[in-house]
């Protein structure tokens, strides 16, 4: 069977790039595959963590999944720390994967910026734990957003050295599922950049516990053009911020880009952004108050932590076990 294996990182502000390039279309997938989701605690530790912020921002996210529809009885959902095996793989694949491939990696070129010498060396080696996430289920099938397409990359030439060096085809050849009009959602205040947990201004991002209000007073202020909304998708060349409203609400309202032109073209977006605002409201306000619900109650979350970590180590402990054998290690 199909697996699919996919993460977040719990490093707070989770917001609607993460809903719409990830979480909503791995609900999609659920009755088609087996799936396992992760809350990835140890790839946020890369970057500082306050310790109480990172327990309480991975319920965040176990709760975000849950309360989007991800069915926590017919999937897995656990974080990333409680399965040992995530960082023994990890380690091995450390040792797979080249430096040179390591330093082609543009998320980690941005995230540590002009300041290299004082990045952690997780954050350097972060790929090579997230290809351990995927390979230690031998999932066949990632769905994420766009701004992971290169990880992916790594994760197959990591598999492919891996099966190279030892004369087999242990590890499958991991296929990114990367759809829908949302890919890449871009900053509310600026249309070149992607929304990002860590973007200074909170008006740049709808998070996924914002209310009524907040929603609506964040659409308002987005950055559009001066022009009127075009007829069709092309119209929209040259016009990043016009683009992304456009793709967020074909997202939101599971319609393609050029029906919602073929709708709204030669509006203003004063128009548009009322429409745009009331669909996000009524898309992300049960699931932001679902959030809230659960969070109030953290035993129940903690409890499908715990029974996915259960469920996760027992797929993986046999595969560890055969990846031991294949490297030559002695096991107990
Ligand atoms: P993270 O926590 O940055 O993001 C979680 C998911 O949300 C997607 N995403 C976006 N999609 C569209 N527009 C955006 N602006 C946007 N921002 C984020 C991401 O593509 C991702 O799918 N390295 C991963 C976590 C990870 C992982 C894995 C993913 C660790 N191990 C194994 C897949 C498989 C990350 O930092 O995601």
């Amino acid at each position: 069977m199909n697996r699919i294996f996919s993460g977040v990182q719990p490093t707070g502000n989770l917001h609607l790039g993460n809903y719409l390039g990830a979480i909503r279309n791995w609900v999609k997938l659920q009755d088609d595959y087996e799936c396992i989701f992760c809350v990835v605690d140890m790839h946020a530790i890369t970057v500082w963590q306050d310790p109480q912020q990172l327990i309480a921002n991975t319920r965040e996210v176990a709760a975000a999944m849950i309360a989007s529809g991800v069915d926590p009885k017919k999937n897995i959902i656990f974080n990333q720390s409680m399965v040992p095996g995530h960082a023994e793989l990890a380690w091995i694949f450390n040792c797979v994967a080249r430096l040179g491939w390591l330093n082609r990696m543009t998320q980690f070129k941005e995230k540590a910026g002009s300041n290299r010498e004082k990045a952690s060396v997780g954050l350097y080696s972060y790929p090579n734990l997230m290809a351990a996430d995927i390979m230690l289920y031998k999932a066949t099938h990632v769905p994420v957003g766009e701004d992971q397409k290169q990880h992916l990359e790594l994760t197959r030439d990591v598999a492919q050295k891996f099966n190279n060096d030892f004369k087999n085809d242990f590890f499958p050849i991991v296929e990114p599922l990367i759809f829908g009009e949302a890919t890449r959602v871009m900053s509310l205040r600026d249309g070149s950049k992607k929304m990002s947990k860590s973007d200074p201004s909170a008006a740049s991002r709808i998070v996924m516990t914002d209310g009524p209000d907040e929603i609506a007073k964040k659409i308002r202020k987005a950055k559009t053009d001066a022009h009127p909304i075009p007829e069709n998708k092309e119209g929209l060349d040259g016009r990043p911020d016009a683009a992304n409203l456009m793709g967020i609400f074909a997202a939101l309202s599971d319609r393609n880009v050029d029906s919602i032109c073929g709708e709204y073209g030669g509006s203003q977006f004063s128009t548009f952004k009322q429409a745009l605002s009331d669909l996000a409201v009524e898309k992300l306000g049960p699931i932001g108050s679902e959030m809230q619900r659960l969070m109030a109650d953290s035993s129940s979350i903690d409890a499908v932590l715990h029974d996915g970590a259960e469920q996760a180590r027992a797929i993986s402990e046999p595969i560890l076990n055969d990846i031991k054998d294949i490297v030559g290690f002695l096991r107990p």
